[in-house]
């Protein structure tokens, strides 16, 4: 039996599907490379010492999927496929909602069409809105979305959760993820934005690169220790090793479970900046500019729901994230494009 991984040529999926090969699992990867490059295939092989299948298909594509589960045994999915740049989104809704929604659908028709009910969502701290207050913790009403790709994640989470609703036989567990970033320990494989970084510790580590001049810091007047956004930054690998465990959940019980990952510890821009500055040595010059549109003041978990029903806690500190980051942006200065 093997774990269909959606999207696992992208940052996430291939931090995943390292660790789902390391702990003696079979997968089978599709991506589309909108957002990869298959270059980091190679790479996921050399770093678990294991082979996988791996088939170039977009889930919106209903016939590529049904021969990707005749050609397989999957028993279950990790969804991973999706787009996710915010900006993005505001500028290309249709898109957002087609690639995200659409494709979620068709993959779970697919899915039941073989008789594969079990399914691991990324989901985004971003659904828990504007109206609700840091420790943001699972029983909160989710909703309010501001902005197109968020609205995509709240909305799959619905669908999950009625098609897990209309038949028992579905087993759906939602991850809700803060903020992703560190890489494998060894820098082969990192996150390789394309263009400008929209995200923090991208640009921080182009910056360190001397691929940027300075880092633009949105905004020094919120209500925070320093008055910079407070996130609940999370190293992938131990997001990673979460989905392992939540693999194991539906695997051994049917129904919808939702969990935040995070470590429910939020750090400010200039936190992060000057732990990035001890990690690597390498001075991250910065200026404070006006406030992002849509940014919240502070956004960090609560992640008790995860330890006390999944038994997993993320390990690792900010200057291991820090240091990881670095490694991989240093090794790769243009990403998988080295
Ligand atoms: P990513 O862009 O690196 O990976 C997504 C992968 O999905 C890419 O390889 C892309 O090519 C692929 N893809 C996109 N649309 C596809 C389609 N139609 N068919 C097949 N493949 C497709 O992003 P990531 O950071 O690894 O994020 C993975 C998931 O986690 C996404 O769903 C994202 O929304 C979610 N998430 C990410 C973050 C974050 O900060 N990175 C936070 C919360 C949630
Ligand atoms: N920031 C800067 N300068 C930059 C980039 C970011 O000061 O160049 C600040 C932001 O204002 C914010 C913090 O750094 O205070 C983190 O910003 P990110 O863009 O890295 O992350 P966000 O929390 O805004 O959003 C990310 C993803 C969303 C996801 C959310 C929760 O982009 O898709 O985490 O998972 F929904």
């Amino acid at each position: 039996m093997a774990v269909l991984v959606t999207g696992g040529a992208g940052y996430i999926g291939s931090h995943t599907s390292i660790e789902l090969l390391e702990s003696g699992k079979d997968i089978v990867i599709i991506d589309n490379f909108y957002n990869s490059c298959p270059k980091v295939l190679d790479r996921i092989e050399k770093l678990a010492g294991k082979g996988f299948a791996f088939e170039e298909c977009d889930i919106r594509d209903r016939a590529a999927l049904d021969k990707v589960f005749e050609k397989y045994d999957i028993d279950s999915v990790i969804h991973f496929a999706g787009l996710k740049a915010v900006g993005e989104s505001c500028q290309k809704p249709l898109l957002y909602y087609e690639n995200n929604i659409s494709g979620t659908v068709t993959l779970c028709e697919a899915m039941a069409a073989h008789g594969c009910k079990k399914i691991v969502f990324s989901s985004s701290a971003t659904v828990y809105g504007e109206h609700n207050v840091s420790p943001l913790k699972e029983t909160m009403i989710a909703g309010g979305t501001t902005n197109p790709y968020g609205t995509t994640k709240f909305f799959i989470e619905q669908i999950l959760q009625d098609l897990a609703k209309s038949d028992p036989e579905w087993s759906v567990c939602i991850l809700r993820y803060f903020n992703p970033i560190g890489a494998h320990i060894s820098g082969m494989i990192g996150e390789s934005p394309n263009g400008i970084p929209n995200n923090l510790m991208p640009y921080i580590t182009q910056v360190a690169e001397g691929k940027r001049e300075f880092l633009s810091v949105y905004g020094n007047d919120y209500d925070t220790i320093d008055g910079t956004g407070v996130r609940d930054y999370i190293h992938v690998v131990d997001l990673a090793k979460g989905h392992l465990k939540a693999l194991d959940k539906i695997l051994d019980e049917n129904g919808v479970f939702v969990y935040n990952l995070g470590t429910g510890r939020g750090y400010s821009v200039l936190e992060v900046v000057a732990a990035f500055e001890k990690a690597s040595g390498v001075k991250v010059p910065y200026k404070i500019v006006d406030r992002r549109p849509g940014d919240l003041a502070t956004c960090y978990s609560d992640p008790t729901k995860a330890k006390e029903e999944l038994n997993w806690v993320a390990e690792k500190g900010i200057d291991e994230m820090c240091a990881d980051s670095y490694r991989w942006q240093h090794q790769n200065p243009n990403g998988y494009e080295d």
